[in-house]
């Protein structure tokens, strides 16, 4: 079988799979039988899709490109993708489950949403595989996994990687996981799993402290909007403006819907659903981080991308980490890149097309 990251990367280094989904395959191999129903939960690039296939499985996923990198490897490997169903833990499942398999995302959080969503939709005697890398483990998780399961069991690890074992789903229905946040005289609210649960992330505020929007700045867009905090300030100071706020995981789009009544909302990972030429300003605080790994080629492709759909001298004003060094990058897209860096930490970038 062969399997292919999506979004492609040129790194040699980064791969479609790991050991962690080598043991879930080799569990299901030995543990489930074709009456059983069986749900994947937070499968990266779809190596448990496709080797699970043949059991029908519900596909659980937040993100578009988890969803467009499982379809695409089945696709690569010949296996019919129509009546495939991919759900969002929003949602409930359609059928209730005997057995899941799962990959354990790096946030804590959104380990939580899931293991909400899966006992609301397991069978009492169901069993739950998680699959980590040993390097990964963190005491939150397992304290997690406890407060959902009588039962937590772990394997003995091959090749550096482990399942966490659990049945017995602790009883009562849970409800949906909102986590509710004060900026500014406004309370946020966002899903579970969204980006910094606790508070505005320090780095968010900086831009928002230094955004430079003006009354002909009409047409907006928040890359990467999270639960919508920065479009929604920006739309505070220009309230005739229309924001567009895109998200690659559906649960930040819901989070920025719960928190702006009068947005337009995309879950998507790129901009191929806008024109050339069309706004006026884009505003970020861009993903460099894939789960464990740090990789600004994501964040690199989208800023190409923002060139193309800003106006003439349209504004891109963004913030990162000082280290990540963006400024030579930006430099070869945008006519001009001007950095405020009066901040130990952060460093924002205002460019122009
Ligand atoms: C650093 S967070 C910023 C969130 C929010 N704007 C804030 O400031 O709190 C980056 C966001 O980008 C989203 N993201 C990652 N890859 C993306 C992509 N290819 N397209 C759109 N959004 C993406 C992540 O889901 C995350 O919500």
């Amino acid at each position: 079988m062969k399997i292919e990251r999506y979004p492609p990367t040129n790194s040699t280094s980064l791969q479609a799979w790991n050991s962690a989904d080598e043991l879930l395959v080799q569990q299901a191999d030995n543990h489930v039988t074709k009456q059983m129903q069986l749900a994947i939960y937070h499968d990266t690039f779809g190596y448990l899709s496709c080797h699970l296939h043949s059991f029908n499985p519900q596909v659980v996923t937040v993100s578009k490109s988890q969803e467009k990198a499982i379809i695409r490897n089945l696709q690569l490997n010949k296996q019919p993708v129509d009546g495939l169903s991919i759900i969002n833990p929003l949602g409930d499942l359609e059928k209730k489950t005997d057995v899941v398999f799962m990959k354990m995302p790096k946030s804590n959080d959104l380990f939580e949403l899931f293991l909400n969503h899966i006992i609301n939709n397991l069978d009492e005697d169901g069993t739950v595989y998680v699959g980590f890398m040993t390097r990964n483990f963190s005491s939150g998780a397992l304290a997690m996994a406890k407060k959902y399961f009588d039962s937590v069991e772990q394997t003995k690890a091959i090749k550096k990687a482990r399942l966490m074992i659990l049945r017995k789903p602790v009883g009562g229905k849970k409800e949906s996981l909102i986590h509710k946040i004060e900026y500014q005289d406004l309370v946020f609210q966002q899903y579970y799993g969204v980006f910094s649960a606790n508070n505005i992330d320090y780095a968010t505020q900086y831009l928002i402290e230094n955004l430079k929007v003006t009354e002909s700045d009409l047409n907006i867009l928040d890359l990467g909007c999270g639960n919508g905090v920065i479009g929604i300030m920006a739309h505070k100071i220009n309230p005739e403006a229309q924001v567009h706020y895109i998200d690659d995981q559906n649960i930040a789009i819901e989070s920025a819907r719960l928190n702006s009544k009068d947005g337009t909302f995309y879950h998507q990972d790129n901009l191929d659903s806008f024109a050339d030429n069309e706004f006026h300003l884009v505003l970020s605080n861009p993903p460099f981080h894939f789960e464990h790994e740090n990789n600004i080629e994501i964040s690199l492709n989208l800023f190409r991308e923002v060139h193309r759909i800003l106006k003439k001298n349209g504004s891109f004003q963004m913030v990162a980490n000082q280290h990540l060094n963006y400024k030579p990058h930006l430099q070869k897209i945008f006519k001009s890149v001007h950095s405020v860096n009066n901040h130990a930490k952060y460093i924002i970038y205002r460019c122009l097309k």
